[in-house]
């Protein structure tokens, strides 16, 4: 049987992409054709390389290369999934894989995308608005900053006093549950 083949991006600590690649082996319904990250310190691509799973460093020079498509290319993957990969993806990918990238957000878009909202500063905006509710957005990649089609959102409650990291950290619980879900039922839509 061949599985759909996925190549995941990464920038930091990957704890996305280790909750998908838990899923993908025990579910057996899709598999990591490889790993891309743009930094090379990542405590994931030890992990992946245990496994046997492809890694991929490169700048981000490289990443807006023609050269750097091909190499994905050769992968022959049906989606690229972008967890926590922090830089724009220029669009010479997005034509390559019209409708076949996958973004998770840690907000419900369209509020707090685009440009320098990742991470904490998009935690900290947040709390510093006063909303109530925040939570995690999946959507498909087009060239504008985090305004693909949305495919799945959900919500978290903001407590008084929440702390950015406390924010952050009950957003991550969902994002590790939904994300690896969120992609099976794509690759079965596709
Ligand atoms: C996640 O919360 C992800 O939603 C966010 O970065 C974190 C990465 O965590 N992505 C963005 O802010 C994209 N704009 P991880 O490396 O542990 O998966």
């Amino acid at each position: 049987m061949h599985l759909p083949k996925l190549i995941i991006f990464i920038s930091g600590g990957g704890s996305n992409a280790k909750a998908i690649i838990e899923y993908a082996q025990q579910k057996q319904c899709y598999t990591i054709a490889a790993v891309v990250s743009n930094n090379a310190g990542s405590s994931l691509l030890p992990y992946c390389q245990a496994l046997g799973i492809p890694t991929l460093v490169i700048t981000n020079a490289q990443l807006n290369t023609l050269s750097f498509v091909h190499e994905i290319q050769a992968y022959s993957p049906q989606l690229i999934i972008l967890a926590g990969f922090l830089r724009k993806i220029p669009l010479l990918l997005i034509q390559a894989f019209e409708g076949k990238i996958l973004n998770i957000h840690p907000a419900l878009l369209p509020k707090y995308g685009g440009k320098g909202m990742y991470g904490m500063y998009i935690h900290e905006a947040v709390i510093a608005a006063g909303e109530v509710q925040s939570g995690l957005t999946i959507h498909v990649v087009n060239a504008e900053y985090d305004e693909g089609a949305i495919l799945h959102q959900a919500t978290v409650e903001v407590v008084a006093g929440e702390e950015p990291n406390t924010l952050a950290a009950k957003i991550l619980v969902l994002e590790h549950y939904y994300y690896c879900r969120i992609i099976e039922q794509y690759l079965k839509d596709l």
